[in-house]
């Protein structure tokens, strides 16, 4: 989805700028732009289609000097990716300039009466209508631009965070928000401020971050103090934050890709989302979330799952460990049909937002309905600050570090591993699990990452299965049990980055339509790993065969009987049953990855998706 960069203080902005896109890029994104405001006191704007390093050569050797600007990212929504439609958008007077993330649904009927007065518009944009707009209320009205940025938003029907600045302010930005993520970054005394769509670009610069809610607009103003507002023009505190952010975890970390040094940071990650938590000492799991709500939690009527994509996978994963351990009925619904089913959900439920970004649209308005209805929500988050952490009434970080490759991998095996910490403690609070059970699973957790590493260690023997699947057009993954949320994502990751078709069925259901595709140009990946239903997955792998299917089957390590019978086999060491997806998904991702890598694909920024999915 679109990034959003701004600055404003005593430094060059455009170096900023550059280096705040480029930590914006995993976003996913089209085309890009930036605006800088000099000593001349005049606008510069470049901008360019596809990467941000097409948009630097644009700007060489031309004047980008200044030490205020905002910059863009765009992954069009309206109006096709090209020059034109770039961000930053200028005014009919060409004294202001704005950047836009979000949809404005409104949009035509606003041109239309802009059009009526007299403005043309130079793009095919929503975002320059929201411009033109503040324009023509500043104008109309002679107010001051905060002002008219506050009446124009009134006007508008839609999602956004907008960064504005305005030729004769050399020192100021305006940002607003409403169900787009905006975040400011305060510098020592006021003396600067950046601004940005998440907290990545302002790393290394400043720790105090102000997150903007809905409905507000800010005016930073270098070396005065931030102003928020409501849009009543009611003063709001300003609660900055102190946030840690890692810089190191920013970048590739030696390897070609994001993806890459993702799939293989698990092992640390996962150690660090159970450090602090997994009391290895006391045998006792410790999450703040379940001690401080052990009552709603216990006595919850159900548990309902919302959340898209990776995130819901990792959802029906925790279904089966929160009923095995705590048997509490769970259903998992993906946010956006929850949103709009008129759901019965209301005091005593627990409604559950899993999401790495802690941005998605979908996720967010699902709990802000259910919140309204009386539900507890509880968050399952990566990002710290983010607007769905913050919209929980609780939660659990999964704290594995800023994912940047769009394809999600250490957020799937983070999810999984909170969910087996919450079912564990949940359960032993509620005394659902015997200690025997509670024991075995503790101790095989603190095993995981290790026996994660020794999948990875063998990233070479799966890399070269997928160098002869570079070239199919469909794959089909099928798994039972826990494995079969693991052949979703499997899929999942495959269509994604390799952009070949590929679809995940439980296992047994392959019989009841699937089949009818078997023929030797359908690669079956089979998660035949010891996981319950090993018998059953070996009579679904011989109905394949016996159709000239071309199986890869993933099995636990010493097996010998899909062996016999398959040539591409992928071991895993052995665990318990209800851990299972957290080693059978790793050799998923790096089929994916290494497929992709093998058609020559851009890994960490496949077509027409985006990181971070802040529209409905
Ligand atoms: C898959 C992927 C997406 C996300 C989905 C939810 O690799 O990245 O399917 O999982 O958009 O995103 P979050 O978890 O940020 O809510």
């Amino acid at each position: 989805m679109c990034g959003i960069v701004g600055y404003t203080g005593y430094r060059e902005a455009y170096p900023i700028l550059i280096k705040g896109l480029h930590r914006l890029e995993y976003r996913g994104y089209d085309s890009a732009g930036v605006a800088t405001l000099g000593e001349d006191g005049k606008l510069k704007i470049y901008k360019a289609v596809g990467k941000v390093v097409n948009l630097e050569q644009q700007a060489e050797g031309n004047d980008h000097s200044g030490t205020l600007g905002i910059a863009h990212t765009r992954w069009a929504t309206h109006g096709a990716p090209n020059e034109r439609n770039a961000h930053p958008h200028l005014s009919q007077s060409g004294k202001l300039t704005l950047v836009h993330n979000g949809i404005i649904e409104n949009a035509g009927i606003l041109r239309q009466q802009l059009s009526s007065k007299g403005y043309t518009f130079k793009s095919d944009t929503d975002s320059e209508v929201m411009l033109q707009l503040i324009e023509y209320t500043r104008e109309k009205h002679k107010r001051d631009l905060a002002s008219s940025v506050r009446a124009a938003l009134k006007k508008i029907i839609g999602a956004y965070a907008i960064a504005l600045i305005d030729e004769d302010s050399p020192d100021t930005i305006i940002v607003a928000r409403k169900s787009s993520p905006l975040a400011i970054g305060i510098g020592e005394n006021n003396s600067e401020y950046f601004i940005a769509s998440d907290a990545s670009p302002i790393a290394g610069y400043t720790n105090r971050i102000v997150y903007l809610e809905d409905d507000q607009i800010a005016v930073c103003r270098r070396g005065e103090e931030l102003q928020i507002m409501d849009f009543n023009a009611m003063r709001v505190e300003v609660d900055a934050k102190e946030i840690d952010l890692d810089v190191s975890m920013l970048d590739k970390g030696g390897f070609p890709h994001f993806m890459a040094r993702e799939i293989f940071d698990q092992p640390a990650v996962l150690r660090e989302c159970m450090r602090g938590r997994l009391l290895t000492a006391h045998r006792r799991i410790v999450l703040s979330a379940v001690s401080g709500h052990r009552e709603d939690l216990i006595g919850a009527r159900r548990f309902i799952m919302v959340s898209c994509g990776t995130s819901w996978h990792a959802a029906l994963i925790g279904k089966q460990l929160i009923e095995e351990y705590c048997r509490i009925p769970v259903e998992v619904a993906y946010a956006s049909e929850f949103r709009y089913s008129n759901p019965v959900v209301g005091p005593g439920d627990v409604v559950f937002a899993i999401s790495q970004s802690g941005e998605t649209a979908d996720t967010l308005s699902a709990i802000q309905l259910a919140k309204e209805r009386g539900a507890l929500i509880f968050g399952i988050v990566n990002a710290v600050g983010s607007s769905i952490a913050r919209a929980s009434d609780t939660g659990v970080y999964i704290h594995v570090g800023p994912e940047i490759g769009v394809a999600s991998t250490k957020a799937f095996t983070g999810q999984t591993t909170v969910f087996a910490m919450l079912a564990l403690a949940l359960g032993r609070e509620k005394g659902t699990v015997d200690e025997k059970t509670y024991e075995a699973v503790f101790s095989e957790l603190e095993n995981i990452p290790n026996k994660i590493q020794s999948i990875l260690d063998r990233s070479d023997e799966i890399k070269a299965i997928a160098s002869a699947y570079a070239g199919k057009r469909n794959v089909l993954y099928l798994g039972r049990g826990m494995n079969y949320p693991v052949a979703l994502e499997g899929a999942l990751k495959l269509k994604e980055i390799s952009y070949i078709h590929a679809e995940g069925y439980p296992a047994a259901e392959m019989k009841h339509g699937p089949i009818a595709l078997i023929d030797e140009d359908m690669p079956v990946v089979f998660l035949a790993n010891s996981c319950g239903q090993y018998e059953k997955i070996l009579s679904n792998m011989q109905e394949v065969i016996s159709r000239g299917g071309d199986v890869i089957a993933v099995v636990t390590e010493g097996d010998t009987r899909v062996k016999e019978i398959v040539d591409k086999v992928i071991e895993i060491p052995d665990t318990i049953d209800s851990l299972v997806p957290l080693l059978s998904v790793i050799p998923m991702q790096l089929l994916a990855y290494h497929i992709a890598v093998a058609k020559g694909l851009d890994v960490d920024q496949p077509r027409n998706l985006a990181k971070s999915v802040t529209v409905e």
